[in-house]
């Protein structure tokens, strides 16, 4: 197993990330207990971390039933995903007859081959089911699509040995984290503009009460000394929901798509907001200076 390559995030995944990574883990604890992501998506942070060997124990969690299945399956039983995966075709007719299949009706290896496939081989790595849960993802347009990368998957299976992985939402790491732990959530954004394509505050069908609801979260962990950062983008609604004595926010350049379509990209400020006071240069309080002084620091 020693000659495996890094491990890498093996899907590819809306808000995934990888090009802020350096960004957060300069604004990490320096040091800390257990790592938990509730919002883990392709675990882009995970494993730049692991890589980092910032990691002693971590706790992976995501709504998402069928990514948290395909984490487990590659965990549990990596090779069996491995044959399933390389049975497969290229092809937008293998791909059709496959996104017609029943996740719920195969077994752990094949459903997570099949999300893996169909991740890779679908059009932009988009991950969408319509209202009766079902995956409407069109064929994507790749020449020659790698849903098959043997190694990353054997080097993430054996990252993932001694992680807990969980189909939960974002809320019960409250039962979970204690003093000294470190969580790290990347929530669906809240949207820059409530442009047509977004209905009210519930794009993504996680609007402005769940995200009142994980500020919520994050004041109770501060309140239990867990060392808590959390990025989202840079609107008013986000610095008021954080604007309290526990939080700082620190501005961050990403490359987004900067409209409703995605079709246009650009840098754009995006916020990462911890609850202790971390190295980098641009911090700033979102409330008052005399309320951001009283921001404890464990460190
Ligand atoms: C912005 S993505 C996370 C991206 C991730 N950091 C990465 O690098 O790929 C947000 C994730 O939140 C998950 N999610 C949405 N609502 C949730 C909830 N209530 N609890 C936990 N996860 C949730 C989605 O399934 C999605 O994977």
């Amino acid at each position: 197993m020693s000659n495996l390559p890094v491990p890498r995030p093996f899907l590819k995944w809306a808000g995934g990330k990888t090009q802020l990574a350096d960004a957060l883990v300069e604004r990490m604890p320096s040091a800390f207990n257990i790592y938990h992501e509730p919002f883990v998506g392709s675990g882009a942070l995970f494993f730049r971390l692991y890589r980092a060997r910032r990691i002693r124990h971590a706790v992976l969690s995501d709504l998402n039933a069928e990514l948290i299945d395909t984490y487990i399956a590659i965990r549990d039983c990596v090779s069996q995903v491995i044959a399933v995966l390389s049975e497969f075709r290229p092809d937008k007719e293998f791909y059709y007859a496959l996104r017609e299949k029943d996740p719920w009706l195969l077994s752990l290896p094949e459903r997570a081959a099949r999300m893996i496939y169909l991740n890779k081989t679908g059009y932009n790595g988009l991950y969408r089911v319509n209202r009766q849960g079902k995956f409407n993802v069109p064929f994507g347009r790749y020449k020659s699509p790698k849903y098959l990368d043997q190694m990353n998957l054997l080097a993430v299976s054996q990252a993932l040995q001694d992680v807990d992985i969980l189909w939960t939402s974002f809320e019960t790491v409250l039962q979970r984290a204690i003093p000294g732990d470190f969580v790290y959530f990347d929530p669906p954004y809240m949207p820059l503009s409530q442009t047509a394509n977004f209905t009210s505050y519930h794009a993504n069908g996680f609007g402005l009460c769940e995200q009142a609801k994980l500020r919520d979260v994050c004041v109770e962990l501060s309140e239990k000394k867990v060392y808590v950062m959390l990025s989202n983008s840079d609107t008013e609604t986000i610095r008021s929901l954080y604007g309290l004595p526990y939080f700082t926010a620190d501005e961050v350049l990403a490359n987004r798509a900067i409209n409703c379509n995605g079709a246009k990209r650009g840098k754009i400020t995006e916020l990462v907001i911890t609850n202790y006071r971390c190295e980098a240069t641009n911090e700033l309080p979102l409330l008052s200076e005399r309320a951001a002084n009283s921001v404890w620091n464990i460190a």
